[in-house]
């Protein structure tokens, strides 16, 4: 397509120092993510999620709701096909990128469902009409009609009405529990800066990387 070529944006970030970062990449993370906050990137949050099927990677975004000792956590509904991917293999890769601050930040690992009572927890914080929606939506089954949909949403809203909405067990939360995790500024000139952490038995190791 014409003008493609010529899209060009020159960075601007400092150097890393290795001195600076945090020997553990999730505090590291949440460093970085507080910066996002801080300096407006819009949805800091969103994370594009990579899991495995036999025959084909599938990648979407996801919304990172917690981040523990122990790693990220996003909630989704456990058929859908990122659902089925991840019970036949863990192995999972999330990208952050911030583009407004000239960051990403990918994290690879495995995915596991958290505690039901953690899910049951979360769920019960949303807004009454998510909760509605979770039940509605058959996510990444085929849908004919737009209004099999509302059909289902008016359904579960009269079916609720004046009730607590019960917690769907086909929903909930994974933990992203990282192997790897990889710092990226961009820079001037494409000299762009990459810090990776490695987890080797129960400690971090910490390199950088030629852009
Ligand atoms: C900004 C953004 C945030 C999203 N957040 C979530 C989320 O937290 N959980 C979720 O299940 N789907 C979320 N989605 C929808 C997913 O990208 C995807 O369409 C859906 O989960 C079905 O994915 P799958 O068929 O690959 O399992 C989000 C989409 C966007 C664009």
């Amino acid at each position: 397509m014409k003008g493609i070529q010529n899209l060009r944006v020159d960075y601007s970030g400092d150097v890393l120092d290795l001195k600076d970062f945090n020997k553990n990449p999730i505090k590291e993370f949440e460093n970085w993510f507080e910066f996002a906050k801080t300096n407006d990137v819009i949805e800091p949050n969103a994370m594009i999620l990579s899991t495995l099927s036999k025959n084909s990677i599938n990648s979407r975004t996801v919304l990172l709701k917690d981040i523990t000792d122990e790693g990220f956590v996003f909630f989704t509904n456990y058929t859908s096909v990122k659902g089925n991917d991840i019970r036949e293999n863990d192995n999972v890769s999330s990208v952050f990128l911030w583009k407004k601050i000239e960051k990403q930040v990918i994290i690879k690992g495995s995915a596991s469902k958290i505690k039901a009572e953690d899910s049951i927890k979360y769920f019960n914080s949303r807004p009454r009409k998510s909760k509605i929606a979770a039940w509605a939506s058959l996510q990444s089954t085929k849908l004919n009609d737009s209004n099999d949909l509302a059909e289902r949403f008016k359904y579960y809203e009269n079916k609720f009405e004046n009730k607590e909405i019960p917690y769907p067990e086909f929903w909930g939360g994974y933990i992203i529990k990282p192997l790897s995790v990889e710092f990226w500024q961009g820079r001037s000139s494409r000299m762009h800066d990459r810090i990776l952490y490695k987890k080797e038995s129960k400690n971090w190791s910490i390199c950088k990387l030629y852009p």
